[in-house]
């Protein structure tokens, strides 16, 4: 039951019990705050009362600070005055830890005098995943608890860990195989009285294994400010009294609060979780349960979509046109699980698991139990219409349709069918075992239970679900279009492959958007080109050279003796020179900033039509998608975020004076993101 105030006090049998009641997650907003510190004073005040317990109602324990609150002005009590009465407390206090105890949260806890964990507690400071550090005491209290070269991993990493390895670590005192509640109450009542406060140094453990846990995170600490606070913070407590360490730990947090990449990192946080709401969706529509699942097609993303099912506890049949095909999609299958299992992330039991999961058919019959099917064959309109019109047939009424098309027109697959409301796209990024995006793409027809049902699976197969309207390319992959124009256009005007992927590498992608097609094959693109009568002069010449990328050792880059990692290759550099040649284009020196700006900034402007042609239904929602699809950089926030921060009149200014030097009339911007500059 949720109570109207958000912190409880209830006193049974000598113990007082402080229940925060704050949903969705028992965040500690200002409210909370005050509550705790008043539900704190009166059981102290209760002479009926030996001793307290902390608890919370809900699925979460404390999920940390109020986020929603960081960056506007601080209203008292600050989450450090609760730690601190908590620690003070004349009567002892136990916390009993029922799901996520995070940030501030676990603060809170380890401040309390003993700690009792359910089994679905998840105890973790990460705040660094916010581009912060712990605020409360966090760097201090659990290394003087568990050892500084224990903790220090932990809290820059943001692990946060389940009740077996926070019993083994010293995290918590005891766990319980049901609600922590009673085992807390007992264990309150065996305290006597809280115990010293913990201000020496004895718990930190051995400075020198602190030093080389600091030196072990050097890679990561390099360029994330965040990282390095964690390491500062927790030295502080080898070099300083307490209460100085806990100042700097709170300066350190409030300078990070103000860092860029901070704000950047809140603003993925919220939108992520923005993104998984549907706008428009009636209120108390209902997915569809599903049970079953068939993936139309045994090829690369066929047998990855596959693997997403049966990693989530789905069976899956894979159906195909030929035992052949068939034989090698499956074995591809295997052949991932096996590397996992030989990597050691999966074990060779739950690797059996998994592939009992998965069956191989031929013919769409074997489509007739499946809750959902997933339509992965060829990228040919005409083709997944013939698929859809036999699914039409086959499938169970109810069965949601969804084809992993990456351009092509769902609403004409949908009119395949005498269903089209149960029709939809169900995009996901290579490798879809992998990449956490889902683009769910919503037909004219689609009816809101069958959207709902493609989100609440998206979520349930560990994806991250985005819905986008009908378009050709969706979000991802139209805006993505404008970038790769942008840098073969590039090549011919003067930069190198590597001096392009180097710039956004340089930005802060994991990988170049040249590294990135040698990886996927130039064949695909090849393939679309060919069929929309588009042209790119040098990924064509390439194709047509036989560089079809890595696959073959040999696309933009060379790949020698199988080396995952491509060299510069000065065969591509005389092919584009030649094609820039023939074209009369004079090369020139291209610096960075415009190479990153010509990439970006045509994607921004993309962005700024998807969202007023209603394709996107917020800018968050186009930054998730890149960060999950396409490897943007969370510390840069997305596409859109970006276009905030530089000003979208700027990002429009700079395309202005690129489309005038290049003559490339295609970097104009567009009347959308000029509406938007003006807003
Ligand atoms: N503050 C404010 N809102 C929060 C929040 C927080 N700390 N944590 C979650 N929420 C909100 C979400 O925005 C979401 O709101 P919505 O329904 O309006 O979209 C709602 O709670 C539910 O969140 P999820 O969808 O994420 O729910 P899950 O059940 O999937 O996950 C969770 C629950 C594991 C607690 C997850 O929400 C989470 O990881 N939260 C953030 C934890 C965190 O980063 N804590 C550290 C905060 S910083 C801090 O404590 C500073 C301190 O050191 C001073």
């Amino acid at each position: 039951m949720t109570q109207a105030r958000p912190v409880g006090l209830l006193v049974e049998d000598a113990v007082a019990v402080i229940r925060i009641g704050s949903p969705p997650v028992n965040a500690l907003s200002a409210a909370v705050r005050s509550g705790l510190l008043d539900a704190l004073a009166a059981a102290t005040a209760d002479p009926a009362v030996r001793a307290v317990v902390l608890a919370a109602e809900g699925r979460t324990f404390i999920a940390g600070a109020d986020i929603g609150e960081f960056g506007k002005p601080p209203v008292p009590p600050t989450l450090s005055d609760v730690v601190d009465a908590f620690e003070r407390s004349a009567k002892p206090v136990v916390a009993a830890i029922d799901g996520a105890a995070l940030g501030g949260g676990l603060e809170l806890a380890l401040a309390c005098h003993g700690r009792v964990a359910g089994p679905k507690a998840r105890l973790g400071l990460p705040e660094v995943k916010l581009g912060l550090v712990p605020g409360a005491g966090g760097t201090q209290r659990l290394p003087r608890l568990i050892g500084a070269a224990v903790a220090l991993p932990l809290i820059a990493q943001g692990t946060t860990l389940g009740p077996a390895d926070a019993l083994r670590l010293g995290m918590v005192d005891e766990v319980t195989g049901d609600d922590a509640l009673p085992a807390a109450r007992r264990r309150a009542l065996a305290l006597a009285a809280p115990p010293p406060r913990s201000r020496d140094r004895d718990g930190l453990g051995s400075h020198e294994d602190f030093e080389a846990a600091a030196t072990a995170l050097g890679k990561q600490a390099a360029g994330n400010p965040a990282v390095q606070g964690c390491i500062d913070c927790v030295a502080a407590a080898f070099s300083k009294p307490f209460d100085e360490a806990l100042a700097f730990e709170r300066q350190t947090f409030r300078r990070l609060m103000e860092d860029a990449r901070s704000k950047a990192l809140r603003h993925v946080f919220f939108a992520e979780r923005a993104a998984a709401q549907v706008p428009g969706l009636p209120a108390g529509t209902a997915a569809r349960p599903v049970a079953s699942a068939a993936v139309v097609g045994a090829g690369t993303m066929g047998g990855g979509i596959a693997m997403v099912f049966s990693n989530a506890g789905i069976p899956v049949t894979v159906i195909e046109t030929s035992q052949e095909a068939l034989d090698r999609g499956l074995e591809r299958v295997r052949a991932n699980y096996d590397t996992s299992v030989r990597r050691g992330s999966l074990s060779a039991e739950e690797r059996d698991r998994r592939l009992a999961r998965i069956q191989g058919q031929i013919g769409l019959d074997a489509a007739v139990e499946a809750d959902v099917v997933v339509e992965a064959a060829f990228e040919e309109l005409g083709l997944k219409r013939e698929i859809f019109g036999t699914l039409d047939r086959v499938a169970k009424p109810g069965a949601l349709l969804a084809s992993n098309t990456s351009y092509l027109d769902i609403d004409s697959m949908a009119a395949a069918t005498a269903r089209p409301g149960d029709v939809l796209g169900m995009h996901f990024f290579s490798p879809a075992n992998v990449m956490k995006l889902l683009e769910v793409v919503r037909g004219a027809q689609t009816t809101p239970e069958a959207l709902a049902t493609a989100v609440e699976l998206g979520r349930r197969l560990g994806k991250q679900p985005v819905v986008v309207g009908a378009c050709h390319g969706f979000v991802g992959n139209r805006m993505l279009a404008r970038r790769t124009a942008q840098a073969e256009r590039l090549l011919l005007e003067g930069a190198a492959p590597e001096e392009v992927d180097a710039a956004l590498v340089e930005f802060g992608f994991r990988m170049g958007q040249f590294a990135m097609i040698d990886l996927a094959g130039l064949d695909i693109g090849w393939r679309v080109r060919k069929a929309t009568g588009k042209k790119a002069p040098v990924a064509d010449a390439l194709c047509e050279a036989g560089r079809i990328g890595q696959k073959v050792g040999r696309g933009y880059y060379r790949y020698s003796d199988g080396a995952r990692q491509g060299e510069p290759d000065p065969e591509v550099h005389t092919l584009i020179e030649c094609i820039a040649g023939e074209q009369g284009i004079a090369r020139r020196a291209i610096g960075r900033q415009e190479i990153i700006e010509r990439l970006i900034f045509p994607m921004i402007d993309e962005g700024a039509r998807i969202l007023e042609e209603g394709i996107a239904a917020r800018p968050g929602d186009i930054d998730v998608v890149w960060l999950h699809g396409y490897g943007w950089p969370a510390w840069r926030g997305g596409p859109m975020y970006h276009a905030g921060v530089l000003g979208a009149a700027s990002v429009a200014r700079a395309l202005e004076g690129h489309a005038a030097r290049s003559g490339d009339s295609t970097l104009r911007p567009s009347d959308a993101l000029s509406r938007m500059a003006a807003a």
